[in-house]
């Protein structure tokens, strides 16, 4: 699978553009502020109908412009797929796979799987527990379309259980039947959550290790760890056990909610203990990883889009992540880079057939 055209009409800084592309590895080279990260961001859109970076949607039409098209023209096991993603202001976003609108997103997500690798990941490290669940929904739902539709039920529960308390302390009441009705979904839709979860973690840590003792020429010792409340108690009797507290509180204090992952460096958590360098592998080992996962899972080889990922990093670690490039079956990969020299020796030891774009 890969992309062989790419058109843009008033995306972010882009009023008119086409792009054709190499099977293999293609560059895009330029100052900042040039566009690079927001090509890379409409190939994105192309595979999940929304902004790596931006939530709001109408941002990433052209200032003064009142829509947007980003347009790819893919090769799909020797057939060529024509995907659309347009917004008009004001309007509903709409996408389409050779000419037919999809009613649902979702059901495109994870046809033309994905992987991106950003310095806005760094959020995972710095942010909070959010952003690392996100990242394993996002990894989850790319091949089991059930579990996003179990999160979103569970969310929608989670918030009802809140208001529902908040609704007992303002009028100083409790009714055990009401809460239960939400306890009882929260507990099934939950529990299968986290035994999800816990299943794709399983696999996903050796991956993992592996992939961040390439990349650090085995010279540190890293562990990911799965935090879940749900790991030493069954969810309801975490529930019962907390009703008192949250009744206080007014909202639900236990559950997949509450899920995180650890980072850790020599045992103490990256996030203080990490330099730049070390935090960087630890995020593109976690990548690395999650396109392994989803090349397995998926009969197609996810496209990598790699956005300024030399900087910061020493030599020795740039030339692992080539050969991890060299030594893996990948397929199309894009990269940005502020320097022209550096990509091409970069790409040049990768001895695969590359175009540079200079912006
Ligand atoms: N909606 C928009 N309309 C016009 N320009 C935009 C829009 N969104 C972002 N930009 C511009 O895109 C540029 C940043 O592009 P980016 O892809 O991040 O550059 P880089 O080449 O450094 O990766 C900025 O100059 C910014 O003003
Ligand atoms: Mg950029």
């Amino acid at each position: 699978m890969y992309l062989q055209k790419l058109s843009l009409v008033n995306f972010k800084n882009f009023e008119s553009k086409t792009f054709e592309f190499k099977e293999k590895i293609n560059c895009f080279v330029g100052l900042n502020g040039l566009g690079k990260t927001n090509i890379l961001d409409a190939i994105y859109y192309l595979s999940f109908a929304k902004s790596y970076f931006n939530p709001i949607a109408g941002q990433n039409i052209k200032h003064e412009k009142t829509f947007f098209v980003v347009e790819g023209d893919y090769t799909i096991n020797e057939r060529l797929e024509k995907i659309i993603c347009s917004l008009k202001k004001g309007q509903k976003k709409v996408l389409k796979r050779n000419g037919k609108a999809y009613d649902k997103f979702s059901e495109h997500v994870g046809q033309i799987p994905l992987v991106i690798i950003s310095p806005s990941d760094r959020d995972l490290v710095i942010g909070g527990s959010d952003a690392r669940r996100k990242f394993i929904d996002g990894v989850i739902s790319q091949q089991d379309k059930s579990y996003l539709q179990d999160l979103l039920s569970y969310n929608k529960l989670l918030s009802q259980r809140n208001a529902l308390l908040k609704y007992f302390a303002a009028n100083r009441t409790f009714d055990e039947v009401n809460l239960s009705v939400y306890n009882d979904q929260m507990i099934s839709f939950g529990t299968s959550i986290f035994k999800k979860r816990k299943k794709f973690l399983e696999k996903f840590i050796p991956i993992f290790n592996e992939k961040h003792f390439i990349i650090s020429n085995n010279n540190e010792k890293v562990n990911l760890v799965y935090k879940s409340q749900l790991l030493t108690s069954d969810y309801r009797t975490l529930l019962d056990k907390n009703l008192e507290k949250d009744k206080i509180l007014q909202y639900t204090t236990v559950g997949i909610h509450k899920d995180d992952l650890s980072f850790e460096i020599g045992g103490f958590p990256i996030k203080k203990f990490g330099s730049q360098g070390q935090q960087k592998s630890y995020l593109i080992a976690l990548k690395f990883a999650q396109f392994e996962f989803i090349k397995q899972q998926s009969n197609l080889i996810p496209i990598l889009l790699l956005d300024d990922i030399f900087d910061k990093l020493d030599e020795n670690r740039v030339s692992q992540i080539i050969e991890l490039v060299n030594k893996n079956e990948f397929g199309q990969i894009f990269i940005t880079d502020t320097h022209s020299d550096r990509i091409e020796n970069v790409i040049k030891q990768s001895n695969k057939s590359y175009q540079i774009f200079n912006l």
